[in-house]
């Protein structure tokens, strides 16, 4: 079995979070009262962190995305750090399968105003990806993967077809705790990510790296992967 990391070093790596907050963390006061309002999901302490967030806001900046897929919204507040790295005409599209966590969620989109730019679904991620592909919807630019973690590997692999060269492409909670050292594992969550990381060795459509992450949340971290150019026929 893996060690976890112990109570002192959970109790730094909160400080340095607070810490990495203060300088640049940017909360206003609606994603204060976003976090706030996850204690009443269905997941309490699901969300991403607040570095996290601006984290994912950076990267979804710095690849110039104008379209966005979230899928597991919880209640919005990695979508709102998301939504913010849009122009006004930019669309984000954001599954919950959880009908409370996405009530919550659409009230706090609502009062972040960013209602116009996301497009906040109710469903089962799979049947949603099923959909959007079978409309032949426009390709993103940043896909963010956050959701139940059995199925991680079949979202990937329909993301993929949802995607361009140069998508990015981020998965959250691939390494839970290091749990996934564990060959053992009975955990649907590990096997879930084990799954996909085993998956990520020799994906021919896109080249990963996985970021080990530490802070306010267990020590967990994020695949994060580029769209490879498509080899011609
Ligand atoms: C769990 C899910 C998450 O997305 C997360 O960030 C942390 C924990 C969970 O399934 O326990
Ligand atoms: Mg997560």
């Amino acid at each position: 079995m893996v060690e976890g990391s112990n109570d002192m070093d959970r109790s730094l790596f909160s400080r340095v979070d607070e810490y990495i907050k203060e300088r640049v963390g940017n909360e206003d006061e609606i994603l204060r009262e976003v976090k706030e309002s996850c204690r009443r999901s269905s997941m309490p302490h699901a969300e991403v962190s607040s570095n996290q967030g601006k984290f994912l806001q950076i990267l979804a900046r710095s690849c110039g995305a104008r379209r966005i897929l979230e899928l597991g919204t919880l209640v919005g507040f990695s979508t709102i750090w998301l939504a913010r790295a849009l122009d006004a005409d930019g669309q984000l599209i954001t599954v919950e399968f959880d009908a409370g966590n996405h009530a919550l969620a659409l009230e706090n989109l609502r009062k972040a105003g960013l209602a116009h730019i996301v497009e906040a679904r109710h469903g089962k991620a799979l049947e949603v990806l099923h959909d959007l592909i079978a409309s032949n919807c426009p390709p993103f630019d940043f896909i963010f993967i956050d959701a139940d973690k059995p199925p991680y590997l079949d979202y990937l692999r329909l993301v993929l077809r949802l995607s361009r060269p140069g998508t990015l492409i981020v998965l959250d909670n691939v390494i839970r705790n290091g749990a996934v050292l564990d060959p053992d594992s009975r955990d649907e969550r590990v096997l879930g990510v084990q799954r996909l990381n085993d998956a990520l060795k020799d994906l021919p459509e896109a080249d990963f790296t996985i970021l080990p992450t530490v802070g306010d949340k267990e020590f967990d971290g994020m695949a994060i992967g580029i769209v490879r150019l498509r080899k011609a026929p």
